[in-house]
């Protein structure tokens, strides 16, 4: 099977934890577009959605599913996401598609996060994909000097030859170098450093459950 296929099947998979008449939290992503399309099937169930990125909402929107505000809703049932990396307790490296913010804004509010990927994303430490950080602009020399002091290597992520905006008006730096084996503290102390919005470990927000696309199926992590 293809990677694309394998985001297929998992992305089908995802739709037996949407609980008809429940708002949905939708994540962000290639694997996540597969779960959109899924979703399409079911949109007459699915009241509304609470979106974590502008091209989600746009993708929803035109499936006919009403996306809400996240201030409006109190509680999300289930939100499905994908991820860069995850490792074998259900922490992950998210923010390769820039939208790690709201990203986690939409799991905090979430009973439950169902993370979907492909097999690749399975490793056994986090830090080998570059790590996201959201930044804002003015800080991004100083935060990239801190990650230096800490061995990793970042720089800011460009889109067409000038730094990428995120949806939220900010930069993104991407690291590398790190070898993440305390995702839990990694992600407390680096999310205190001034200017962080942001940092793409989400260990506190971390997944219950995991679809991981097999050649031989999908194959299911609870954590
Ligand atoms: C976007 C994300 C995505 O979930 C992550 O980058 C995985 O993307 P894809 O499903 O395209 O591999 O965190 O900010």
């Amino acid at each position: 099977m293809t990677q694309d296929e394998l985001k297929a099947l998992v992305g089908q998979a995802a739709l037996q934890y949407v609980t008809p008449g429940e708002i949905v939290g939708v994540g962000t992503g290639s694997t996540v577009n597969k779960f959109i399309e899924a979703l399409a099937t079911l949109k007459d169930r699915v009241p509304g959605a609470v979106s974590s990125s502008e091209a989600s909402t746009a993708r929803l929107k035109a499936i006919g599913i009403p996306v809400l505000e996240a201030n409006a809703v109190e509680s999300i049932g289930v939100y499905i996401d994908g991820a860069d990396e995850i490792d074998g307790q259900g922490h992950m490296i998210k923010g390769g598609g820039a939208a790690l913010t709201r990203e986690k804004i939409v799991a905090a509010q979430s009973r439950r996060f169902v993370c979907i990927a492909d097999e690749s994303k399975l490793v056994a430490t986090l830090g080998a994909f570059p790590l996201p950080v959201e930044v804002i602009p003015m800080a991004t020399a100083r935060v990239i000097r801190q990650f230096a002091a800490f061995g990793g290597q970042a720089r800011v992520r460009l889109k067409d030859g000038v730094p990428l905006v995120t949806d939220n008006g900010q930069h993104i730096v991407d690291v590398t170098g790190l070898k993440i084996s305390d995702p839990l503290g990694f992600e407390s102390e680096v999310n205190q450093w001034p200017g962080v919005v942001t940092v793409g470990v989400f260990a506190h927000q971390k997944a219950s459950v995991c679809l991981l696309g097999t050649a031989e199926g999908v194959r299911t992590l609870s954590f």
